[in-house]
């Protein structure tokens, strides 16, 4: 990472929320460790909870003792929170936003910040607008020069997921964004996008020679994405109840892996040619008709279980979630990319909370040599050996499995791999938190890992059509009162209901599980 020389004053909406406390103050600080951070880094928390700049730094840094990565060094320390300061107020308040612009002023003269402005809005999507008009209407963000010019103040803002509901929303929230400021200045983040791993994806797949001329059709057999986790989703009933997992997971974190895993080489490694590319899978993907919705995605909610060695109640009995609640906690969709490349490669996604492990991990499935030599293999029966494995997280690294003969006078064929460990490899699990470079990219002007306008809506076009597709099957099933026929139940600590593993035995194949595989040590 570069150290940025341009001084910056950051704004933060929904500063006295967990997400500033968890995650954007601890990775901030653990930048200024690093010294990464530019000089006199200004921050304004803002929201609707009352503190004063003491209080505020207090509060960070509980945030940095409870979840931080770096230890707290004293100087370091001290640097960093004189830069904290704190503006209390609503998102709704014309009055607050002009009081803010007033303290980002006199911040940005007392400390020089030079008018350079990032707006993170880590607050609920319900006040994502407000607050972006109230920004703009007290004068906060004024339109950058296109292209934003290097020694031109500048202003951006950053925006959370969920990045709207459905298309519709979605569409509505860009159009409003883009009302008031360029594409250029506004960041959608994934969290997905700022880990190492993810990134390595690009790195492994265009920064070898030997991968590339096999990532196609012609020896991939088929493409597993698995994000599972074993958490159920504990006190997020309110907001969980509302998205599922289709929302929560599949729209935002799946699609980005999926496009990593798929593009095409980008001709120069800039924000652009890299975005069209992703953007050219989504537009490549094959659209489900209704009809085909039933067949190609599964959905599923958990039912009371032990997962991870603790006792899950089944979803339903969660707090904040209605008895009668039908949202997804999994989902596992078949789809299609109709490009050269990809034809006729099947990719299976799948996700889910309260599983039998937390693990996210893609795996390149090569076809089968076109002849099996070795009897001992059981002929066509034996699944494929050539497996590539890339591990996101945890224990992150990569593994390929292939055959090998068992030493000895007979041909007994084992199956072995061979294994990249980040942790053995650089002596550590890649340890920078996805906040970490994601801020980063977003205070250095670095647009490459944040989402653009239409990567987002087309994203959300596919997944609305799973959202109407399972839609009219509620309406069908409602009709003949049969709710259990359209929503499968998976007991909590398994890997999901037997409609997903049917839903690739149809195919011939099998979910990679990773536990029983003993990936990566
Ligand atoms: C978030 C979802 O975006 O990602 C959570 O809202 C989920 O439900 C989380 O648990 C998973 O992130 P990670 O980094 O732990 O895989």
């Amino acid at each position: 990472m570069k150290r940025i020389d341009k001084p910056v004053l950051l704004v933060v909406f929904g500063a006295s929320g967990d997400l500033s406390k968890r995650k954007l103050i601890p990775a901030l600080y653990h930048l200024a460790y690093q010294n990464l951070l530019p000089p006199n880094f200004t921050v304004i928390g803002f929201a609707r909870t009352h503190y004063t700049d003491e209080q505020f730094r207090a509060l960070a840094l509980e945030g940095v003792r409870e979840f931080g990565s770096a230890p707290l060094d004293e100087t370091i320390w001290h640097w960093f929170s004189q830069g904290l300061f704190y503006q209390t107020g609503n998102y709704d308040d014309l009055a607050s936003f002009k009081a803010l612009a007033e303290c980002v002023a006199t911040l940005d003269k007392q400390r020089h910040t030079a008018g350079n402005h990032v707006y993170y809005l880590a607050t609920p999507p319900s006040v994502f607008h407000e607050i972006t008009t109230l920004i703009h209407e007290a004068g906060l963000c004024a339109p950058n020069p296109r292209p934003e010019s290097p020694s031109a103040a500048h202003c951006r803002v950053v925006i959370e997921k969920p990045f709207g509901q459905d298309l519709a929303s979605a569409q509505k929230l860009n159009e409003h964004l883009l009302s008031l400021f360029s594409e250029e200045q506004i960041y959608r983040i994934d969290h997905y996008l700022g880990k190492e791993t993810v990134q390595n994806i690009l790195v492994f797949r265009f920064g070898n020679g030997i991968f590339e001329p096999i990532w196609n059709r012609n020896y991939i057999d088929h493409i597993q994405i698995t994000v599972a986790e074993t958490l159920g989703i504990g006190d997020r009933g309110g907001y969980y109840d509302k998205a599922g997992a289709i929302r929560d997971m599949v729209q935002n974190h799946m699609m980005q892996l999926l496009s990593f895993t798929a593009m095409e080489p980008p001709v120069v490694f800039d924000p652009k040619a890299v975005r069209d590319q992703k953007v050219n899978v989504l537009r490549a993907i094959r659209p489900l008709k209704p009809e085909e919705v039933e067949r190609s995605v599964v959905r599923a909610q958990y039912g009371p279980g032990v997962s991870d060695g603790k006792e899950v109640p089944g979803y339903t009995s969660e707090k904040g979630v209605p008895a009668d609640s039908t949202t997804d906690t999994y989902v596992a969709w078949k789809l299609e990319i109709d490009s050269w490349r990809w034809k006729g490669v099947p990719f299976y996604l799948r996700t889910g909370k309260a599983l039998a492990a937390k693990v996210t991990e893609v795996n390149i499935v090569f076809r089968k040599p076109p002849l099996m030599l070795f009897e001992t293999m059981n002929g066509d029966k034996v699944p494929p050996s050539n497996v590539l494995t890339l591990r996101i997280q945890p224990d992150e690294g990569i593994r390929l499995s292939f055959d090998a003969k068992r030493p000895g006078p007979s041909v007994i064929i084992e199956r072995v791999a061979m294994d990249f460990s980040y942790r053995e490899q650089f002596g550590s699990q890649p340890s920078a938190d996805a906040y970490e470079r994601l801020l980063l990219d977003a205070i250095a002007g670095d647009t490459t890992l944040f989402i653009r306008r239409d990567e987002v809506e087309l994203a959300w076009y596919h997944v609305t059509r799973v959202l109407e597709g399972w839609e009219a099957q509620e309406q069908k099933a409602r009709k003949q009162d049969k709710k259990e026929l359209v929503l499968p139940k998976y007991a909590a600590g398994t890997w999901g209901p037997k409609e997903a593993d049917e839903l690739l035995a149809r195919d011939g194949r099998y979910w990679r599980n990773p536990t029983s595989l003993r990936l990566l040590r």
